[in-house]
């Protein structure tokens, strides 16, 4: 982990947010690799789960929503874990992260320490609608008490503190903790709007956000992350065949985007694990070097909790007219739901390869070409007078294509290894011949195999290869 950890900051993958004020936890920035290879995540799933489909259809709505969403879908109660804090050392942990010890007792992970007992803690944040000024509002209130304690002060300090309670309980809003709500407040505008017959999908990708108690395990467990989730409405009685199609089509995404199968399993949840909302719900998990199998993708039944409390709390009927049987139904729900930071990760490791090439070290990162964040590299033999106006006309050429890089520094061994280390798939390198001949040589990252093409042919010549892997 280390080692990704550190390439991930040299090659500007990812640097930790708010680095220059000594970071914050759970917070992290993608550098220029970064967002090409989240991007290219991105844009593969929602190829294979918009437009590769027909019956699924993509949205984007807002982070904040209205905060009845929230207690309506039962987060509001329920979406916490349980926290402990040590009584020697303060530090907080999250209560089930912590093992048991043989007499059943729960000790400090950092000091061994006692213990306080397990309160459950809310993981949304809360943010205010409008202009509430809470911080001068509360600075007032806490003169007036020291005031009162003097005995020169007003006394009405509790309706005060009742109406400013009052004023934030209202004004109080939540960023969501799952982009799914989106899609459930939507069911009603994207059936009209789209006439679409069950079965059919809501597909959306967003930022989310959750107060994780012990983020950690660097961007595996964050408190801002991006999710990509679909919500899959069925008829009642056939969600438990679908939900069995969604995992064998989810858990085949995962291979097809180049994830080594031995690293991967399914696990069932058990019944005492299940959200609030779900009859069953299946794991895909990824076997990480820092923690073992852990969960990267969740596929759950939720059956039609969801759209039946939201019609309960809206007041609305959110339902399908079933044309067959002449019937009003409410669909239920099969969810894929993974975080794009996490896959990301999963990727970076899986890829992640060293090796001894010529008695030295290479390092390798075998992305497939789809999520390479850089596709070609353009590499002048050295960095020469004569060489720097032909490879400038080989990269110009080669960028309207392709994300691309220039590299003239250092010697050429040097700038291949630089490459690989970022899972570039191709390197074309410019040299004294090509002066003459027009053509110039294209090395793949991982045979090391290089071949003399003609520049008039180089675009195509890379797309049928970056196409073909
Ligand atoms: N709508 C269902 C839902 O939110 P979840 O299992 O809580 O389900 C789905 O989250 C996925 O989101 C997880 O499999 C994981 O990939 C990702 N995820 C959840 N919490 C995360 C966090 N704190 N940091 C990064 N990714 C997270």
């Amino acid at each position: 982990m280390d080692t990704i950890v550190s390439l991930c900051k040299r090659r500007g993958f990812v640097f930790p947010g708010s680095e220059i004020y000594g970071g914050i936890g759970g917070f992290w920035d993608y550098g220029p690799l970064g967002i090409e290879l989240k991007n290219n995540i991105k844009r593969n799933w929602w190829r294979a789960m918009t437009q590769l489909r027909d019956d699924v259809v993509g949205i984007e709505t807002a982070i904040v929503m209205n905060p009845r969403v929230w207690q309506a879908s039962g987060h509001v109660d329920t979406f916490a874990d349980p926290m402990s804090d040590c009584k020697d050392c303060k530090r907080r942990f999250r209560t089930d992260d912590i093992a048991v010890s043989d007499n059943g007792d729960r000790s400090c992970p950092e000091c061994g320490g006692e213990l306080t007992e397990a309160r459950m803690f809310n993981l949304m944040f809360r943010t205010y609608v409008g202009p509430v000024d809470l911080e001068s509002e509360l600075t007032s209130l806490m003169q007036g008490m020291l005031e009162e304690t003097l005995g020169t002060g007003s006394y009405d300090r509790h309706a005060r503190i009742k109406r400013l309670k009052e004023e934030l309980d209202r004004a109080t809003v939540y960023l969501r903790p799952e982009t799914a709500q989106g899609m459930f407040v939507n069911f009603d505008n994207v059936l009209t709007t789209t006439r679409r017959k069950l079965p059919f999908g809501i597909a959306q990708i967003g930022r989310s956000f959750r107060n994780e108690i012990t983020p950690g395990n660097f961007i595996f467990r964050d408190r801002e992350f991006e999710m990509m989730e679909m919500e899959y409405f069925v008829r009642p009685g056939t969600d438990e065949e679908w939900h069995d199609r969604w995992i064998e089509e989810r858990f085949n995404w995962w291979l097809g985007l180049g994830v080594r199968k031995e690293n991967l399993r399914v696990r069932e949840h058990a019944k005492e694990e299940l959200s609030h909302y779900s009859t069953r719900t299946v794991d895909i998990e990824y076997d990480f070097p820092f923690a073992g199998f852990s969960e990267i993708e969740g596929i759950a039944n939720r059956t039609d909790f969801d759209l039946k409390k939201h019609a309960e709390w809206a007041g609305r009927t959110l339902q399908y007219f079933d044309e067959a049987t002449g019937q009003q139904v409410v669909p239920y729900v099969i969810e894929p739901a993974m975080g794009i930071d996490r896959c990301f990760l999963t990727v970076l490791i899986d890829c992640y390869a060293e090796e001894e090439v010529k008695g030295e070290k290479r390092v390798v990162l075998r992305l497939s070409p789809d999520l390479a964040p850089v596709k070609v590299a353009v590499l002048p033999l050295s960095r020469n007078e004569q060489l720097a106006p032909a490879s400038r006309k080989v990269w110009d050429m080669l960028r309207p294509h392709f994300v691309t890089q220039f590299d003239d520094a250092q010697s050429i061994g040097r700038r291949y290894r630089r490459q690989d280390e970022i899972g570039t798939p191709y390197c074309v390198t410019v040299d004294f011949e090509t002066l003459k001949d027009e053509a110039v040589t294209i090395r793949d990252r991982d045979e090391m195999e290089q071949v003399r093409i003609p520049i008039s042919n180089l675009v195509s010549a890379l797309r049928e290869n970056l196409d073909a892997s």
